[in-house]
């Protein structure tokens, strides 16, 4: 214990303290242990928190994107899922009839080079001599579209025929019972004897969580369909992103959004790895591709585009992970690699670019002429050590930084416990433990060098089997965790949890942040442990102790911030780990504030079983809970829950001079 870094007021009263304390035990009549966290609080012993130290980390993982927070609800809209040799699967598409009554299937008759299968559908039966449910395709979104009553949806697709239409666009019931909008595409032979792009809005009279979208018809004939879209048309910024999922995020007030993988930027073979020129441009020219480390098609609606753009609406800072040609199983040699490191070079001037260089000029066609901002990129994902990353990374580091000095690069080398060999502005550090552990690691950082590159955690989570599929006990132990990681500040600059969002319908890793469905969503204690460190960064850490050592059960920081309307605070974070309530005497020293108890409070995350979690019947059974602090002062007499994460947030009043008076 430092006692040299204590105000001596608080040195002194915390001595005695401890020495009364250990005289007559360190537990109370009832049993519950008495500690005491010594804060002091004033401005010359305070430091400041990087700005970015909290950020999110999404990747294309268990659904996040498509059928997660991109809004597009049609799934394989352009038929592609199948591959690009035809006749090939069209699913989840779905024949609506009998095999006399229609045929559906794929040819290469689209008209996008890119994305060449189209749907033909051939309708044997006309008027009533079709099935009363009429005859052609439906698709059920990912795991059924929620339909809402009131609300707008974008249809835009692209058809053709042989012969006139009259085709039927319906949203239903998951049974197709129930028609919940509808509208009729009629055009003569002449006009569809090319591909025409047809797009209209369906109003929903009705809802439906698990509803599809049916085009049908009465009509004897063939007709291609391709690029199949259906958008809400109520979405976040209007952007395309589902807004009460990106709601979630913008409430975490994220610094950093790292994107877009993990893995799946690496793929597990190259080719099916995330490649970013096949992700901009018109959505319907994008062929797509199958993400072969989680197991899953995704259109590419979601593009390098689409993340900047998000992370723009959520005043986070992109931080872009690119593939520096690594897969799981492929290693570029790095006599080979140069196509690849322009090919990075290309996208930072897609970012930056004026709108009238290349790269750029596509970025202002897609509506935004300006630039976006760019100023942090990940070379490669958890691939050191493999073949060729070392020399690999030195040719994208140096020729990036020649072009654009100022971009902060990240290395997937750990630079904790060893010098680098090579150069970079930060290393990525990702852990995934117990509970208990992720508590532990707490103090990870107090040994790593302070010299060299910063720190970037950007995963984190507990995993094992203390998480449940979301537990209490596990988002304990990562606020211990970063509760250590704002005390080492000055050598880790940011950090992320990972994943952050899981569709229920198809959890590819567990535990996540954010679990959803088409219709609901709820966070984990994990999501919710992260509120209580949205003020961090930017923040004053003033410098803690807990006194005698209880650093197996207990952790605790302490930051000043002040909000939007300039009125400051002083947070105090604690953890107890522990299944003992803590008597707890917190001494506040050198604040040159008066506390405001009115506008204090105290909020807590906390529930009866260390293992409990949230889910859709009882979204809401583990969330902080807030309540006044009415009693708000530099000494504070506290019980800390076992099990529990708690804040006291003390609302600081100027101080006042007799001489304002
Ligand atoms: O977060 C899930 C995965 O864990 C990421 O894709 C990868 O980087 C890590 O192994």
């Amino acid at each position: 214990m430092d006692f040299k870094r204590m105000s001596p007021i608080i040195a002194l009263y915390a001595v005695f303290l401890i020495c009364i304390s250990t005289k007559h035990g360190a537990c109370d009549l009832e049993g519950n242990k008495s500690v005491i966290l010594a804060i002091d609080a004033s401005a010359q012993s305070g430091r400041k928190i990087p700005d970015t130290l909290f950020g999110i980390f999404f990747e294309e993982i268990n659904h996040a994107g498509a059928g997660g927070i991109w809004a597009e609800l049609v799934d394989n809209r352009g038929f592609e899922a199948g591959g690009q040799n035809t006749p090939s699967d069209f699913s989840p598409w779905v024949i609506i009839g009998n095999e006399t009554t229609v045929l559906a299937g794929t040819d290469r008759t689209s008209p996008f080079k890119r994305n060449p299968v189209a749907l033909r559908v051939q309708a044997n039966c006309d008027g009533n001599g079709c099935p009363s449910t009429c005859v052609g395709v439906y698709n059920p979104g990912f795991w059924g579209m929620n339909i809402e009553h009131g609300k707008g949806y974008e249809l835009i697709l692209y058809v053709k025929s042989l012969d006139s239409i009259n085709i039927t666009v319906s949203l239903t019931t998951s049974d197709g019972l129930q028609t919940l909008a509808t509208s009729n595409i009629v055009a003569s032979a002449s006009d569809v004897s090319n591909w025409i792009k047809v797009q209209l809005e369906l109003f929903a009279i009705g809802s439906a969580p698990n509803g599809r979208l049916q085009l049908t018809t009465r009509k004897k004939g063939v007709f291609w369909l391709d690029q199949v879209s259906l958008m809400p048309i109520d979405t976040y910024m209007g952007h395309g992103f589902r807004k009460d999922l990106v709601s979630m995020l913008a409430d975490l007030k994220p610094r950093f959004i790292r994107f877009p993988g993990g893995c799946y930027v690496e793929g597990e073979r190259l080719w099916n790895a995330f490649r970013w020129t096949a992700s901009i441009g018109p959505w319907e020219e994008r062929p797509g591709h199958f993400g072969d480390v989680w197991n899953y098609w995704t259109d590419d609606g979601l593009g390098y585009f689409e993340f900047l753009q998000l992370a723009e609406d959520l005043g986070a800072s992109p931080v872009w992970v690119i593939n520096n040609g690594i897969s799981h199983r492929d290693s570029v040699k790095t006599t080979n690699i140069s196509p690849w490191v322009q090919d990075t070079l290309n996208s930072i001037e897609f970012a930056r670019g004026d709108s009238n260089s290349t790269w750029g000029s596509i970025r202002a066609s897609m509506g935004h002429p300006e630039p976006f901002q760019l100023n942090y990129m990940a070379i490669g994902n958890e691939n050191c050590g493999m073949n060729f990353y070392r020399e690999n990374y030195l040719k994208f580091y140096y020729a990036i930084k020649e072009a654009y000095p100022d971009i902060k690069l990240i290395t997937n080398c750990d630079g904790s416990r060893r010098t680098l060999d090579h150069p970079a502005d930060y290393y990525d550090f990702h852990t995934y433990t117990s509970a208990r552990n992720m508590f532990r690691q707490k103090d990870y950082f107090n040994s790593a060098s302070k010299s060299g590159p910063k720190a970037f955690v950007s995963e984190y989570a507990v995993t094992d089997s203390s998480a449940g599929t979301g537990s209490l006990l596990a988002s304990l132990g990562e606020a211990a965790f970063l509760i250590g990681l704002e005390n080492n500040s000055d050598i880790v600059e940011m950090a992320s949890y990972a994943p952050l969002f899981v569709n229920a319908n198809d959890r590819r890793w567990n535990p996540d942040a954010i679990v959803f469905n088409s219709a609901q969503m709820y966070g984990t204690p994990s999501y919710w442990m992260q509120h209580f460190f949205k003020e961090s960064s930017g923040a004053t850490l003033n410098p803690t102790w807990i006194l005698p050592d209880l650093s197996s059960q207990l952790a605790a920081s302490a930051v000043t911030w002040k909000s939007s309307d300039h009125a400051s605070y002083l947070k105090i974070k604690i953890v107890n780990i522990g299944s003992d309530s803590v008597n707890l005497k917190i001494l506040v020293s050198g604040l040159t504030h008066t506390i405001n108890s009115l506008s204090s409070s105290t909020t807590i995350l906390t529930s009866s079983n260390a293992m409990d979690e949230n889910s859709f019947l009882n979204p809401t059974k583990v969330v902080p809970q807030k309540s006044v602090l009415t009693d708000a002062n530099t000494e504070m007499d506290v019980v800390i829950s076992p099990h529990s994460l708690i804040s006291f947030d003390l609302a600081l009043a100027q101080t006042v001079y007799a001489a304002d008076m």
